[in-house]
This record gives C-alpha cells, sequence and structure tokens, in this order.
C-alpha cells in the first residue's frame, strides 16, 4: 500500500479555510498546500491573512485571502462565492473561526454568551451553508474544528462549551445529510495546542503544567498534529468516515476528572 501522506495527497483540490491566517488553522492551511491544495483562508482582520497567503504562494499554490465574519451571512456567501470564482470550485472547507474567553457564567452577559455561540456555531452553519452549493459539485469534505470542552463541565466555559456541543451536534445532522450528496462532515476536537492564541488566552501557567501532568502523552499538542488529523479527514483516505470528531488531545479529558484519593 502507498504511503497515506503523498505529496500530491490534495492535489487539485480547493480548500476555504475560516480563520485560516493564524494559528491551527494556519498550519492546516500550510499542511494542505504543501500537499498540493490550493487554499482560500478568511478572517475579520486582512493582516491575519496577508502573511499567511504569501506563505501559501512560496509553496507554489494558488491561494486567496478574503475579509469576512463568520457571522454575517451575507459577507459570508460572497467571500464563498469569490473564492469558487477564483480557484475553480470549492471541495475542502474547514470551518475553524473562532471566539473564546475564560468568563464563569455568574459573570457572562447575554451577549457574551451569544457572541461566542454567533461566531463558533452560527458562523460553521452560515460558511457551511454558503459552501454547499460549491462542495455539491465535485463532492466533498467539511472538517468542523470543535473542542472536548463540552465533555465534562468545564468551568468558566458556558459559552464555548455550549457553542461546540452545538458544533458536533451540527457535524452529526449534516454527516447525514450532506452524505448522500458525496460530502462527508466530520469535526476534531483538539486538546490545548502549544503556542495558538486559543491556549494564550485560556491557560494560565498552572492550567499548563496540570495538562503537561495529566496528558498521558505527557506534552501539549501542536499545530502539525492538527494538521495531520485535517490532512487524514480531508483526504481519501478517510473516506467511509463521516460524521465522526476526531479528538486530537493525547487522551487528556479522559484524564481530566478527579481521580479519586487524589
Ligand atoms: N469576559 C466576559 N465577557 C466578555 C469578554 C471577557 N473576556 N470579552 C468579551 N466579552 C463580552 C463583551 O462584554 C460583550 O458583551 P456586552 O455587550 O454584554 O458587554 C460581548 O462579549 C461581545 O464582546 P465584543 O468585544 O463586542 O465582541 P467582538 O465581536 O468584538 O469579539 C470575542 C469577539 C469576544 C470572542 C473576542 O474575544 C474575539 O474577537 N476573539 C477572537 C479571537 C479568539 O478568541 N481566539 C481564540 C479562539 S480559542
Amino acid at each position: 500500500m502507498s504511503p497515506v501522506f503523498q505529496p500530491d495527497l490534495l492535489k487539485d483540490k480547493v480548500a476555504l479555510i475560516t480563520g485560516g491566517g493564524t494559528g491551527i488553522c494556519r498550519g492546516i492551511a500550510l499542511a494542505f498546500a504543501a500537499h498540493g491544495c490550493d487554499v482560500a483562508i478568511t478572517s475579520r482582520k486582512i493582516e491575519h491573512l496577508e502573511p499567511t497567503r504569501d506563505e501559501l504562494k512560496a509553496r507554489g499554490v494558488r491561494a486567496v485571502a478574503k475579509v469576512a465574519d463568520v457571522r454575517e451571512p451575507a459577507a459570508v456567501n460572497e467571500a464563498v462565492a469569490a473564492v469558487a470564482a477564483e480557484l475553480g470550485g470549492i471541495d475542502i472547507l474547514i470551518n475553524g473561526a473562532a471566539g473564546n474567553f475564560i468568563c464563569l457564567a455568574e459573570n457572562l452577559s447575554s451577549n457574551g454568551f451569544g457572541t461566542v455561540v454567533d461566531i463558533d456555531l452560527k458562523g460553521t452553519f452560515n460558511v457551511s451553508k454558503a459552501a454547499l452549493p460549491h462542495l455539491k459539485v465535485r463532492g466533498g469534505s467539511v472538517i468542523n474544528i470543535s473542542a472536548t470542552l463540552p465533555y465534562l463541565g468545564t468551568m468558566g466555559q458556558s459559552h464555548a462549551a455550549a457553542a461546540k456541543a452545538g458544533v458536533d451536534s451540527l457535524t452529526r445532522t449534516l454527516a447525514c445529510e450532506w452524505g448522500p450528496l458525496g460530502i462527508r462532515v466530520n469535526g476534531i476536537a483538539p486538546g490545548p495546542i502549544d503556542g495558538t492564541e486559543g491556549v494564550k488566552r485560556l491557560t494560565s501557567g498552572k492550567s499548563r503544567a496540570s495538562a503537561l501532568t495529566q496528558c498521558p502523552l505527557g506534552r501539549l499538542g501542536t499545530v502539525d498534529d492538527i494538521a495531520n488529523a485535517s490532512l487524514y479527514l480531508a483526504s481519501e483516505a478517510a473516506s467511509y468516515v463521516n460524521g465522526v470528531t476526531l479528538v486530537v488531545d493525547g487522551g487528556l479529558w479522559l484524564r481530566s476528572a478527579r481521580i479519586l484519593g487524589e
């Protein structure tokens, strides 16, 4: 059997990656480009996009950057249509745009809760819906970036945990609705990924040390860990995988409950 990650694994494919200018999604974009995929990235801020777009082009693929807030369906529709026109379709969608902060529910406003739900959950819906007509044309793959937050009662994360639980539900529903159209819909739930905005925002020195102690593999994740999982799910190697959310956290969440006697 040939190795799975061939250099041309995603050759002739076009990927649209929301939040693709920075962090985990930048890593996915660069890995896809290294495997021959043309890539479009979106963000609310052009300054988050331009350096990554240039890095993508330097890998020899076509790359475009579009400013769009995933909360605004009209802006999303316009960006998706422009990407499909410029790159000749869309085969892969990564819903990576997300927002988060730590705040106990007691101190969180309705707008604060709703803002994160609007970005993470409604944003995933908005972009998926806009991309559907293009994904249908050749068949495709959607990957929703989720989180392990909803698996346990993660304090200070009522907003994000609820939003990501909704994302996982959307993954399962769309997998059933869009599977017959030749579109697989899966998710990835990353653990703490070193060097990302998420880890900067959500972990303190103490919680970082705790994650290192608790993780069965004894380390935080890397951007490449998530990029490799994305390559798998987006490629033909996962052609019978549909409706799952793949946890990529070294087994950390399994150890996150308190151990009796400790
Ligand atoms: N604690 C409590 N509430 C907060 C908050 C915090 N740290 N940050 C924002 N909010 C509340 C605001 O008070 C506001 O509610 P209010 O109107 O009742 O006061 C609401 O959330 C919206 O805030 P605003 O700053 O207007 O939203 P925004 O759309 O400009 O920004 C965020 C969205 C809040 C998610 C912002 O953190 C962001 O842009 N994040 C993007 C990057 C990111 O989070 N990456 C990490 C991914 S893991």
